[in-house]
């Protein structure tokens, strides 16, 4: 293919890929967002394996399919619920991908002399730097968010301090990098920053408490971005450095977006635990949980007229979405006004009870966002709360203490009746006490929420 053809179908991927970041930003026109995804790659993948750079077909081919079959495999067997996790570990493959080629490009060398041998070393050391931050951070971020690293944020003594030296020595490094004379010292120094960068992804993302990782797994997908076009700037590769700006700067939007929702400071997330107040606990709250029976919420639901749900990461637990919508629709039949409220961070992952709602055929007209429903809890006469916890929990207001404090909460205790589904009074992910639970208007509706609904179904 000649080097024309690559670059025409590089800039028709890049309109491939504009085009599904703006499809993916609905949930009406995301399928067509990810099938113009698709087709991108697919154009970016055959114009580049057909460009003059690529001569190793046979390592190519090897690689390639062994990888497309690991991929499948994994997509295939991973549950919704653990999409995080797999996001998390896709970003580290592509942070280590950018330090193996920063260090392939250095070792190959260049015949570049004066300035544009020190942008070209720029480049390697940048794209070596971001790619081990992004490669570790996101095996911590996917070890905390499987459960095998403890979610609460681990934080040592002068951390900003520690943080602040190993940033004044990559600079440092770099200089020296930049003037090293031979081969043999420019990859000791590579290495020493590797290290360095290493250490400092761990630090970042376990000095991050739980309720921030939404922030940190999105931080990490604009970084991975960054990587991706460091390393299009290493091979001189168009298209991966337009793709990374793109990946790179929505990822920071979407973080940016998170942020607000969850009262979490930007740049405080990304120093890398800035954002945590250190308190990790929280107030006990003790009081009397109003039992309530499926039978008794189905009279409930005949005596109301507005009726709103609030889905969170337990119903995506249950798999309970099926049932509610069946339970919608059995409402609407009855000329009921049901809506749905979606809290930005709701479930384990952005836009993650969206999903599941659209995979169970529930109207999008009905689903709302927080800002547009919160004041509408006082109009309503019986919120329903499905397996959710944290984005629910008023003491984000009332103390100032709380690991949540100023996170904004969707109000639901405003509403005539409140019926939690839940299993036990147990905290949330933030590992926060609930005193909504024990709210004069609260009824507690202890179960499996998918068991709990189709009782409810049955008794409607
Ligand atoms: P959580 O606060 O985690 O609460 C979920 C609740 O669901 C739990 O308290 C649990 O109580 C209940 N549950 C679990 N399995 C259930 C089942 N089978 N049936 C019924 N209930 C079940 O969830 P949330 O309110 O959706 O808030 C999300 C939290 O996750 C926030 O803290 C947020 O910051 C964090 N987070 C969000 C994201 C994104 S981007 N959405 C990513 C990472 C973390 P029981 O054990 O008593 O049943």
């Amino acid at each position: 293919m000649t080097e024309g053809v690559v670059t025409a179908s590089y800039i028709v991927s890049a309109i491939f890929f504009i085009l599904s970041l703006s499809g993916l930003s609905h949930p009406e026109t995301s399928r067509r967002g990810n099938l113009f995804g698709i087709i991108g790659m697919i154009i970016a993948i055959t114009a580049t394996v057909m460009s003059a750079q690529v001569t190793a077909y046979s390592i190519l081919i090897v690689t390639m399919l062994s990888a497309a079959v690991v991929g499948t495999l994994v997509a295939k067997k991973v549950q919704m619920t653990e999409m995080p996790e797999l996001v998390a570990i896709l970003h580290s493959f592509v942070g280590m991908a950018a330090v193996l080629i920063g260090f392939a490009s250095f070792l190959e060398g260049t015949d570049y002399t004066g300035a544009e041998k020190v942008i070209h070393d720029v480049e390697i050391y940048l794209g070596v730097l971001i790619g081990a931050v992004t490669f570790t951070g996101s095996v911590v971020a996917f070890g905390k968010l499987k459960g095998v690293i403890d979610g609460k944020p681990f934080l040592i003594p002068g951390r900003h301090w520690f943080n602040l030296v190993l940033g004044l020595v990559s600079l440092v490094i770099l200089v020296k990098f930049v003037s090293s004379a031979n081969i043999s010292d420019g990859l000791i120094l590579l290495l020493i920053m590797t290290l360095i960068a290493f250490t400092f992804g761990v630090h970042m993302v376990m000095a991050i408490g739980g309720a921030d990782m939404p922030v940190v797994v999105s931080m990490l997908n604009s970084y991975s971005g960054w990587a991706a076009a460091a390393t299009g700037f290493m091979l001189s590769n168009d298209l991966l450095i337009v793709t990374g700006a793109l990946v790179g700067s929505s990822g920071a939007i979407l973080s940016y977006i998170m942020c607000k929702a969850m009262n979490r400071k930007f740049l405080h997330v990304i120093a890398g635990g800035f954002g945590t107040s250190g308190s990790t606990g929280s107030k006990g709250f003790t009081g009397e949980a109003h039992e309530i029976s499926a039978v008794e919420t189905a009279e409930i639901f005949k005596q109301s007229q507005s009726i709103i749900f609030v889905p969170g990461y337990g119903m995506a637990v249950a798999q309970a979405q099926a049932v509610v919508q069946q339970i919608t629709k059995k409402l609407k039949e009855q000329r009921k006004k049901v809506r749905f409220a979606i809290h930005p961070v709701a479930g384990r992952m952005p836009g993650h009870m969206n999903v599941l709602l659209a995979e169970a055929r529930v109207p999008y007209d009905i689903v709302l966002e927080m800002d547009e429903i919160n004041e509408e809890f006082t109009n309503t006469d019986v919120v329903v709360v499905i397996g959710a916890n944290d984005i629910v929990n008023p003491s984000a207001q009332t103390e100032p203490e709380s690991p949540i404090a100023g996170m904004p909460v969707l109000e639901v205790w405003n509403s005539g009746t409140v019926v939690v589904l839940k299993r036990s009074l147990a905290s949330g992910y933030a590992g926060v006490d609930n005193p909504l639970f024990f709210g004069d208007n609260t009824r507690m509706l202890f179960g499996d929420a998918k068991e709990s609904l189709d009782e409810l179904l049955k008794n409607l």
